[in-house]
């Protein structure tokens, strides 16, 4: 379970705000121009919350596992699934920190502002990579690197933003291949008088 903040609790009002809106739209659209998807490729979301990047996505891929460990949001992308008579997205309960997944089930593995929430990153990657297929991709969006100020009272936040340059190191160590990054969003928040801007990564790369 992600450190403090209960996510199941604002799982119905999580779409409400423009700004996850755009910015899940921008992460869709960066992970549909930098990676060649197609409707043959079983992807994974991890940590999908509502499912706002995958309902981007869907329609390019064979099928979609909307993991998160908040049940509430997971009820929540069942109730838009059915809405939208959509048949490729289905759910799975994380009721561990570390997901288990089954090895080598996956082509496309993607996440949005979730490895900030998460303690023990580098477990939580091993444990995405040994989901993957060989030739597969792991695809990373997170903030990166702040002042600590994004999260209004900390909200039990894990990390500060994540270092793009610290994750392809680590991914790399880790076995895959070609790893890269782009920024592909600027979240704007007004603190008093002033604007603070929290730029959003995309890192992504591949399983020999
Ligand atoms: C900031 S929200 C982002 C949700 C969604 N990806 C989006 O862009 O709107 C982080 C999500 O990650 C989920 N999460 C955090 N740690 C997790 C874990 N260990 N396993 C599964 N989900 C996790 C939370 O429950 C929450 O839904």
């Amino acid at each position: 379970m992600a450190k403090g903040k209960n996510f199941s609790a604002v799982a119905k009002t999580w779409d409400e705000k423009p700004q996850r809106v755009k910015l899940a739209a921008a992460v869709a659209t960066a992970i549909s121009e930098n990676i060649p998807l197609n409707r043959q490729m079983e992807a994974l979301e991890f940590g999908s919350g509502t499912g706002l990047v995958t309902f981007h996505l869907h329609q390019q891929l064979k099928h979609v596992t909307a993991m998160d460990n908040a049940a509430g949001m997971l009820t929540v992308v069942e109730e838009k699934a059915l809405a939208a008579n959509v048949d490729n997205v289905t759910t799975r309960h994380n009721d561990t920190t570390i997901p288990s997944l089954a090895p080598e089930s996956y082509d496309l593995i993607f996440s949005s502002m979730v490895l900030h929430h998460v303690g023990d990153i580098d477990s939580t990657l091993k444990a995405l990579i040994a989901g993957l297929k060989a030739g597969g991709v792991l695809v990373l969006a997170d903030l990166a690197l702040e002042d600590g100020s994004f999260h209004d009272n900390d909200q039990g936040v894990e990390h500060h933003g994540v270092d793009p340059v610290c994750l392809i190191d680590q991914l790399h160590e880790m076995g895959l291949m070609n790893a890269q990054s782009v920024i592909v969003h600027r979240i704007v928040k007004q603190r008093g008088l002033e604007q603070h801007t929290y730029p959003v990564f995309l890192v992504w790369a591949y399983k020999e």
